[in-house]
């Protein structure tokens, strides 16, 4: 681990957004990974498109986790809202000279103010919509209103600003103000549109088609779950299919059919027709004597359900 970020200390930025500590020794990415409980394939396959540039290949792609990419995205959006802008807004202000009312110095602020506004917009669009969309695929849930297509359109990149004033402030910075400082804090914005940049293509070329695999696998599940339901329902003998078996343990549980429907990527209809071929083949109508037949049936534990039923 130590050899990969001397070789490219950039490597840092990736550390932290992995929620990697320093310290790490000898240790191998490998160790270092499981023993700070951070996915290694994810992580290798960030460092290696950050480094050699290339995507992935299918296979590795498919040992990314979503969830750990997510996570890394989110602590890039802290990094740069929280820390890295204000850091060069500081030091802007600092830098630039405001004695003489010089206006383009005030300029220069305001339009890294409205660069940071909708930056800001930017990510929270990310943190709010398509994280929030991406968590709801993780557990199943897929939207007919959305989909990561829609995001991968519409996605910009957010350097191109910080370019522009870069080059506002090579060009035409009045003379004056804290020359050492002036350049420090234009060296820090070269870094932070080249982190930008790469913040971007991660999201295109990795988040997108992760995602898009992701929704892939769970529109399969569900059809599969459809059609084994839909031939568990053409039974005609009175043995419980498994199906069945689960839907009585989310009945006595509690569990709307609705909630059970959502549960078991099925329709609510799907639902009611089992609940009507449990009623039929156990002869049981109620809740209360579906409890019954789940616990002597060893269906659910006694701590598992309501009691009061
Ligand atoms: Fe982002
Ligand atoms: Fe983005």
């Amino acid at each position: 681990m130590s050899d990969l970020i001397c070789e490219n200390y950039n490597m840092l930025q990736v550390l932290t957004r992995f929620g990697l500590s320093l310290g790490f020794g000898d240790r191998t990415i490998e160790e270092v990974c499981r023993e700070q409980q951070v996915d290694c394939p994810t992580f290798l396959v960030v460092v290696n498109f950050l480094t050699v540039g290339e995507c992935p290949l299918p296979d590795r792609m498919k040992a990314l986790s979503v969830p750990a990419l997510m996570d890394y995205l989110k602590r890039a959006h802290s990094y740069y809202l929280d820390f890295e802008l204000p850091t060069i807004r500081r030091k802007l202000i600092e830098a630039i000279d405001f004695t003489h009312q010089e206006e383009v110095s005030y300029l220069i602020i305001q339009f890294f103010d409205a660069y940071v506004a909708e930056v800001r917009k930017h990510m929270e669009y990310e943190n709010d919509k398509v994280f929030t969309y991406v968590q709801a695929l993780l557990e199943g849930v897929l939207s007919t209103e959305y989909n990561i297509d829609m995001f991968a359109r519409h996605h910009e990149q957010i350097n191109l600003k910080l370019t522009e004033l870069k080059n506002i402030i090579i060009k035409y910075y009045p003379s004056g103000g804290d020359s050492q400082l002036v350049n420090a804090t234009l060296f820090d914005i070269f870094s932070c549109e080249a982190d930008l940049m790469s913040h971007t293509r991660v999201e295109d070329r990795l988040l997108v088609p992760v995602i898009q695999q992701l929704e892939m696998a769970v529109k399969t599940r569900q059809a599969g779950a459809v059609e084994a339901d839909a031939s568990a329902g053409g039974k005609t003998d009175d043995t419980l299919s498994q199906r069945e078996k689960e839907i009585i343990g989310c009945v006595v549980r509690g569990l709307t059919n609705k909630e059970i429907a959502d549960k078991l990527f099925i329709s609510i209809h799907t639902v009611i027709t089992h609940r009507r071929n449990i009623s039929r083949k156990l002869q049981i109508h109620s809740v209360a004597g579906l409890t019954i037949y789940a616990i002597v049936n060893k269906l659910v534990e006694l701590n598992e359900i309501n009691t009061n039923i």
